[in-house]
């Protein structure tokens, strides 16, 4: 693992190790973005249009990179991203995740979609465990994992709010991504939505290719979500509830005023549509609506230390980090995942050294300039 030093290099190690047809479908569906894939690009090169101003003869000897989000105070500013279907990468899936994702000391969020019940992942984790939601039509079944998720012991909700029907990757359409027979959504099985398979989830054999994804999207998922699902699961549940999926001042001022503790900037990693605009390009303008009333967090192309003292200048408490995780996880498992987590938490300590920020507060405004 040390011989990979970069994320980069993690991502071409990544890619070797999923090889054959089962791997190549995890391959693409891991990497794919919807469409021409630009916005995958897009939230990756918007950050290099970004110049960190550095500020010189400060005292770094000593740097402190915790940070408090919604109450836990992390070691560092980086959180998992939740993304689907671990098992894909590795044999311990979401266990493997969570275990490596501890060791580096940041907050893990488990999809919905996981290989592994949530109680399996709450027992492995060493460190807070966040539960990213997916509103099933069938809103019995979905309060019903909201209560096993709370009981389980997750923290909060992370309500993803971009995704009413699933983006057309293409890639995964070509390979008629399915799951293969072993790996199911574990959380789902009470209700009977536990298979992701190409024929559909109805069992009616299709013509046309299609991703198994985007017809398990089509068939069981909520599409018709308005603002008043926020005040529904407040009403169902204690826990708080972060709406992931802004990029727009006005829609994240809404999810304030329905009670939201906070919101994430992001466009799914490029993965729903595929002209949205990178997120660091609209961070500062979704901070400065939320106006400190909740925190604001971000993802989508972080893949240096760098972005994340960008993405914390301009206003992000934290940021999350979604491929990266799942190329440690493919190429080296447990300890993948760690390396993948700490390669960013090195470049991140040495970026605030050179940066003159010997804590996560000293990263102000004035650092970044676009
Ligand atoms: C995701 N993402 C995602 N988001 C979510 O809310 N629920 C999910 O189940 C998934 N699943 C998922 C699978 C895969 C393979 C990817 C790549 C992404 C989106 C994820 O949480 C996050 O927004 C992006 O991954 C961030 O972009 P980067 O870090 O991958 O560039
Ligand atoms: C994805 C879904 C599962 O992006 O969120 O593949």
């Amino acid at each position: 693992m040390n011989h990979l030093l970069s994320l980069r290099e993690l991502e071409t190690a990544a890619e070797e190790c999923l090889s054959g047809p089962q791997g190549t479908m995890a391959w693409d569906y891991y990497s794919s973005g919807a469409d021409d894939e630009r916005c995958v690009k897009r939230n990756i090169e918007a950050f290099s249009e970004y110049e960190l101003h550095y500020r010189v003869l400060v005292d770094v000897a000593k740097r402190d990179l915790s940070t408090t989000v919604l109450g836990h105070t992390l070691a560092m500013p980086i959180l998992v991203a939740p993304t689907a279907f671990h098992g894909l990468a590795h044999p311990e899936g979401e266990l493997a995740s969570v275990r490596g994702a501890g060791d580096a000391g940041a907050l893990f969020v488990l999809s919905t979609l996981s290989n592994t019940a949530v109680e399996d992942v709450v027992e492995a984790a060493t460190g807070p465990v966040w539960f990213q939601l997916y509103v099933y039509r069938d809103r019995a079944a979905t309060e019903a994992l909201v209560r096993r998720v709370e009981q389980a012991g997750c923290q909060a909700l992370v309500l993803t709010v971009d995704a009413p029907l699933l983006g057309r990757r293409e890639r995964d359409v070509r390979n008629r991504f399915a799951l293969p027979e072993h790996l199911f959504v574990q959380n789902m099985f009470a209700a009977g939505y536990e298979t992701v398979s190409a024929r559909g989830h109805q069992g009616s054999p299709r013509l046309r290719p299609e991703s198994g994804l985007a017809a398990y999207f089509a068939a069981l998922l909520d599409p018709s979500l308005t603002w008043e699902v926020i005040s529904w699961l407040r009403s169902i549940t204690t826990l708080p509830v972060i709406v992931k999926g802004i990029v727009r001042a006005d829609d994240a001022a809404r999810a304030v005023q329905a009670g939201a503790a906070g919101v994430i900037v992001s466009n799914h990693g490029g993965r729903q549509l595929d002209a949205a605009p990178a997120t660091i390009d609209v961070l500062e303008r979704v901070v400065e609506a939320v106006a400190g009333r909740a925190e604001v967090l971000l993802d989508g192309g972080v893949r240096r230390g760098s972005d994340v003292i960008k993405a914390i200048a301009l206003g992000a408490k934290a940021v999350l980090v979604g491929r990266p995780v799942l190329w440690g996880l493919a190429a080296g498992g447990r300890d993948g995942v760690a390396h993948a987590l700490g390669l960013l938490r090195g470049e991140l300590d040495l970026a605030m050294a050179l940066c003159g920020c010997a804590n996560v507060a000293a990263i102000t405004r004035d650092l970044v300039q676009a």
